[in-house]
């Protein structure tokens, strides 16, 4: 009995642990999710690296603009909370809406790592 509830342990923490292994970068979440609207523009989306579209939205602030893209927001247009995929997490969200706007940073590079 007892080897079976250690066992189940084992298991769960494997579980736990190739679910955290696979939380996906900015750039990976972007690739996947993002990109449908937010690389040309789609429905008014302001695109990847376009400083100008972005301006009006970094005016925001990044908590806000997170907040915006895990919940969703109405403003011209519509942004659907976590881009319509909700298998994201939270984290993922704000790890693509860093990535966004570093794109649009004059003089910064885009990290590959985020
Ligand atoms: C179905 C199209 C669509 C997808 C997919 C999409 N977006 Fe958007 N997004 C929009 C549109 C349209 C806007 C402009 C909304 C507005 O300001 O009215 C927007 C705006 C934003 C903004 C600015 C919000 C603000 O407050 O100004 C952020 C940040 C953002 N999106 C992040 C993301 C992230 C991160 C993803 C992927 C997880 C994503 N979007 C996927 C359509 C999309």
């Amino acid at each position: 009995m007892l080897s079976r509830v250690l066992a189940f342990g084992l298991l769960a923490m494997a579980a736990s642990w190739a679910i955290s292994a696979k939380t996906l970068t900015g750039r990976q979440v972007f690739a996947l999710t993002c990109h449908v609207c937010h690389a040309g523009g789609v429905a008014g989306a302001p695109p990847l690296g376009d400083v100008k579209a972005w301006r009006p939205h970094l005016a925001k602030g990044l908590r806000v603009l997170e907040a915006h893209a895990i919940h969703g927001y109405y403003g011209y247009s519509f942004m659907p909370p976590k881009g319509g995929d909700e298998s994201l997490t939270d984290q993922e969200v704000r790890a693509a809406v860093k990535y966004m706007v570093a794109s649009v940073r004059p003089g910064r590079r885009l990290d590959p790592r985020q």
